[in-house]
């Protein structure tokens, strides 16, 4: 390994338990950029020959004392990628450069308060979509035109990263005021971006396209009955998918400022079915089962139906956290999968009786699921899904679903051993669609290391083929994404000089 150590970021965090500030949630400050090569002392296997492109993973990383209580949705974005090609691998971790970051390295202190407390504790406004909150861009990365795209779940500015450098490029100006929300979808076949955000004001929630030239082609709002918490989205090859779930604040106490969460089990969950460029006449709403979905798998058109996968909540208003420190309950809760019990669903919408029927796949506790994006929008059979730890915001292992056949099968990643996210990474010329690899950040709280791992997708109960150690241990995040170097549309990868 050739490790360059290139900033550290000045931290102002005292030393406290909180639960979401330690053991794998622990932030670190460092920004590294580093290479790795086959017979390395950090390469465990060998770094494969047959994959080009990029995994790079957001997460929230707080740099200084929070405001109040702190909620790991607050903090600071930072990004960490992994390159390849030729089989070698170039590392690079940087934090975020918004605007936020910015202000409060000048003043030396936080800010903004953050998601758990009342919005007069924010010394300034917030900025663009946020009226209190700091914009932190550290919950969603897509690659897009060349760019890599960060973006905040509760609405935000779209802060624009160069792949393999992470060189940032400030941010996207087609972003609409109401800003975009996390888990913007990206069309490989027609290099278009679909994104949605929503509001507290009417008509709370809007979508759009960009196009693979990077221009915003397409905006139309998509009016709600009130303000809800959408947080995710699909899309087919023609059509794509929004929702209105029963599941979102209390409007009376949004009018003092309060943000309080609440469940409906009495309504409906809703889907709104928009043709790719449609108008908001073109609308079809479908309704289903009351619950939350935090997050879909994929979606694709058969026959006279639009099928979506996701991961439907058992209890989407979880009973409060057993034992968690003061002022902590409610939140420890809502990241607790076992407690929220999100669940492999599938909704099938007909577009001729505008019947919706509904099916469980699986009665495991799943969540974060990835796919081979080559096939997002069309019939897919390969679903990857993470497998929480319970009572935390963590994930223990993978379960790969094959999906025509009903079987899966499970990896775990070992005592101790937290993985983030893992998406797909196709070979150079695969000819399946699970011909590729798995790959994740591992945060191993034993041996206080973190590293790297490389699946095998046809095969993962066998666990990692290769192994790569970083050079210092990293916080766990939050969403990821792999880009194939034909895919950035940047003339392919390269793998950088340290
Ligand atoms: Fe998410």
């Amino acid at each position: 390994m050739t490790a360059q150590l290139v900033e550290t970021i000045e931290t102002t965090i005292q030393p406290n338990d909180h639960p979401y500030m330690k053991g794998a949630w622990r932030p670190t400050y460092n920004e590294w950029n580093a290479i790795f090569a086959n017979g390395d002392a950090e390469v465990i296997g060998n770094i494969p020959t047959d994959i080009d492109g990029v995994y790079v993973r957001t997460g929230e990383n707080q740099i200084h004392e929070p405001i109040g209580r702190y909620h790991p949705f607050d903090g600071d974005g930072f990004i960490h990628a992994i390159s390849f090609k030729d089989g070698r691998a170039s590392y690079r971790s940087r934090f975020v450069r918004t605007k936020g970051f910015a202000a409060e390295k000048e003043a030396g202190r936080s800010l903004w308060a953050g998601l758990m407390e009342p919005p007069h504790k924010s010394t300034r406004h917030g900025w663009g979509a946020q009226e209190w909150l700091k914009d932190s861009s550290s919950t969603d990365v897509a690659i897009h035109a060349g760019k890599i795209i960060s973006t905040f779940y509760q609405c935000g500015e779209a802060y624009r990263l160069d792949p393999f450098t992470l060189e940032q490029h400030g941010t996207e100006s087609w972003v609409p005021l109401d800003g975009i929300s996390a888990h913007c979808k990206v069309d490989l076949a027609t290099g278009e971006l679909m994104f949605f955000n929503y509001s507290k004001h009417a008509p709370y929630m809007h979508y759009g396209v960009v196009g693979p030239d990077n221009k915003l082609k397409h905006y139309i709002p998509v009016p709600l009955p009130g303000p809800r918490l959408p947080h995710d989205m699909a899309f087919t090859e023609n059509y794509t998918i929004l929702n209105d779930m029963p599941l979102y604040w209390n409007e009376e106490l949004l009018e003092k400022r309060l943000h309080v969460v609440q469940f409906h089990p009495d309504q409906k969950t809703r889907f709104a079915i928009i043709p790719r460029h449609g108008q908001p006449e073109d609308i079809r709403w479908f309704e289903a089962a009351p619950t939350y979905t935090l997050h879909w798998l994929n979606a694709w058109e058969e026959g006279d139906e639009i099928i979506l996968d996701g991961y439907y909540q058992e209890e989407p208003m979880p009973k409060s956290y057993p034992n968690a420190p003061d002022g902590l309950e409610r939140m420890m809760a809502y990241l607790d999968q076992g407690l929220l019990k999100p669940r492999l669903h599938r909704w099938r919408f007909n577009l001729v009786t505008g019947q919706t029927k509904e099916e469980r796949l699986d009665d495991r506790d799943l969540e974060f699921g990835m796919f081979n994006h080559r096939y997002a929008g069309k019939p897919y059979r390969y679903a990857y899904s993470a497998i929480p730890e319970p009572g935390w915001f963590l994930f223990r292992g993978l379960v790969k679903h094959d999906l025509n056949a009903r079987t899966s099968e499970e990896y775990a990643f070992g005592p101790g051993r937290f993985g983030s996210e893992a998406p797909f990474a196709p070979r150079i010329n695969a000819k399946d669609e699970d011909d590729g690899y798995l790959v994740s950040f591992i945060a191993d709280l034993e041996t206080d290391k973190s590293e790297c791992v490389l699946i095998d997708a046809k095969n993962i109960a066998a666990g990692p083929v290769c192994r790569i150690m970083l050079p210092e241990r990293i916080c766990s995040g939050t969403h990821s994404v792999w880009a194939s170097g034909d895919d950035i549309g940047m003339g392919g990868n390269s793998v950088l000089a340290a």
